[in-house]
């Protein structure tokens, strides 16, 4: 678990562009609203470099925006030789990063799902912890992932910088 010390958060999803950039712009914008976003240190990262150098997804630019929060990462891959020693916490979106971390040589303390931070979610079983990834889907997925993010941000938050 986290000591609540940490400060540096790498947020870690597949492609960089949908999951990730979302809830690091979601911490960020949570953590000024309470005046202590320059406690923190935080990025975000994919697992795969198909992305890397581009924006978000459109669809997580737009759902973001249409809750006032502006994404400007640029997606890159997770560079395990600094990554993991620079970040305390490697907040992963779902178990197949979690596990993909852990196998890039990740110290698996340092590896936590995202959901786990939901206070609603504090005793599910680990497979019902995903944030599902919705670069395929349709509907409402965005939507969907925006709300288990601001659950999870927040309850993150409480944890290393309490009200
Ligand atoms: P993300 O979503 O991991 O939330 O950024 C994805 C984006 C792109 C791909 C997979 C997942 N892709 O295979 O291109």
């Amino acid at each position: 678990m986290i000591n609540g010390n940490e400060r540096k958060l790498l947020f870690v999803c597949l492609g960089n562009i949908c999951r990730s950039p979302l809830a690091e712009g979601l911490f960020l914008h949570l953590a000024t609203q309470r005046g202590v976003a320059d406690l923190f240190e935080i990025d975000s990262a994919g697992t795969g470099a198909w992305h890397a150098g581009n924006p978000a997804d459109p669809r997580s630019l737009a759902v973001a925006h249409a809750h006032g929060i502006h994404l400007a990462s640029i997606a890159r891959q997770v560079d395990p030789d600094h990554d993991f020693t620079r970040f305390d916490l490697l907040l992963a979106m779902d178990q197949s990063n979690k596990t993909d971390l852990i196998n890039l040589g990740a110290p698996p303390q340092k590896v936590l799902l995202m959901r786990q931070f939901d206070p609603a979610l504090n005793h599910a079983e680990p497979h019902l912890l995903d944030v599902p990834d919705p670069y395929y889907g349709g509907g409402d997925g965005f939507q969907r992932m925006y709300d288990m993010l601001l659950q999870s941000c927040a309850g993150l938050l409480d944890q290393l910088a309490p009200r």
